[in-house]
C-alpha cells in the first residue's frame, strides 16, 4: 500500500474541541506517512430508521463515499458522562444502515481521545470499542490512547508537544501498521 488515506472522526462538535486539536496534531505528526480526511458530522440529523426508506433524503448516504475512499478510520472521542457523545453514536448508527449496507464492516480502526480529567476519556473509549465490535471493525487493541489534556500537549503551532511526542508517534505508527495489515483495499 502506498500512502494510506485515513478518515478521522472527532466525536466533539465544539469549535474549541481539544479532541479536534489532538486530531489535527496527530495528522501533522504523520503527514509524511498518511493522508488524513476529517469527516464532518456536525450537520447530520439525528438518525431515524425511517430515513432508510426515503430515497430523496440521504444525509448519511452522502458521506459514505468519503469513508469508502479510506483504508482506515481514526476515532477521536471525548468522554461525555462516562460514554461517547451522541454525535459520534449518531454517525456510527446512521452509516451502519440500511441493513446490509453498513459502510463500516471490515475497515481497520483505532480509538483515542482526550479529557482534562485523570480518566482521559478511557470509559468513553471502552464504550466505543463495544460499538465497533458490533460494526465488525477490526480495532487496534494496543496501545490504548488515553490522553490527558494539558496546555503543553500541543505547542503554539498545534504540533504534538515534546512530552507526548514519543507515545503518540508510537501510537500512530502502530495504527498505520494495523491498517496495512488489515485493510482489504
Ligand atoms: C464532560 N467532560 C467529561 N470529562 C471526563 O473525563 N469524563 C466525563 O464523564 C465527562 N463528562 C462530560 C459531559 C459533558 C456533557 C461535557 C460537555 C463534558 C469534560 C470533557 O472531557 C471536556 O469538556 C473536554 O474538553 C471535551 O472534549 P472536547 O469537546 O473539547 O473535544
Amino acid at each position: 500500500m502506498s500512502k494510506p488515506k485515513i478518515a478521522v472522526i472527532v466525536g466533539s462538535l465544539s469549535k474549541q474541541s481539544i479532541n479536534r486539536k489532538l486530531g489535527e496534531g496527530l495528522a501533522k505528526l504523520m503527514q509524511d506517512q498518511a493522508e488524513f480526511e476529517f469527516i464532518d458530522i456536525g450537520h447530520l440529523p439525528l438518525y431515524n430508521r425511517d430515513f432508510d426508506n426515503m430515497p430523496d433524503f440521504k444525509p448519511f448516504e452522502d458521506i459514505k463515499p468519503q469513508i469508502r475512499g479510506c483504508q482506515g478510520v481514526l476515532f477521536i472521542t471525548p468522554e461525555y458522562n462516562r460514554s461517547i457523545p451522541s454525535a459520534l453514536k449518531n454517525v456510527l448508527d446512521g452509516l451502519s444502515r440500511p441493513y446490509g449496507k453498513s459502510v463500516w464492516a471490515g475497515i481497520p480502526a483505532a480509538v483515542i481521545g482526550s479529557s482534562p480529567g485523570g480518566a482521559a476519556s478511557a470509559m468513553a473509549q471502552q464504550h466505543l470499542r463495544n460499538v465497533l465490535v458490533s460494526l465488525d471493525m477490526p480495532t487496534m487493541a494496543q496501545p490504548e490512547g488515553f490522553v490527558r489534556w494539558s496546555d503543553t500537549l500541543l505547542d503554539a503551532d498545534g504540533n504534538i508537544g515534546a512530552a507526548s511526542h514519543d507515545f503518540l508517534s508510537k501510537f500512530m505508527s502502530k495504527f498505520l501498521a494495523w491498517v496495512q495489515l488489515n485493510s482489504k483495499k
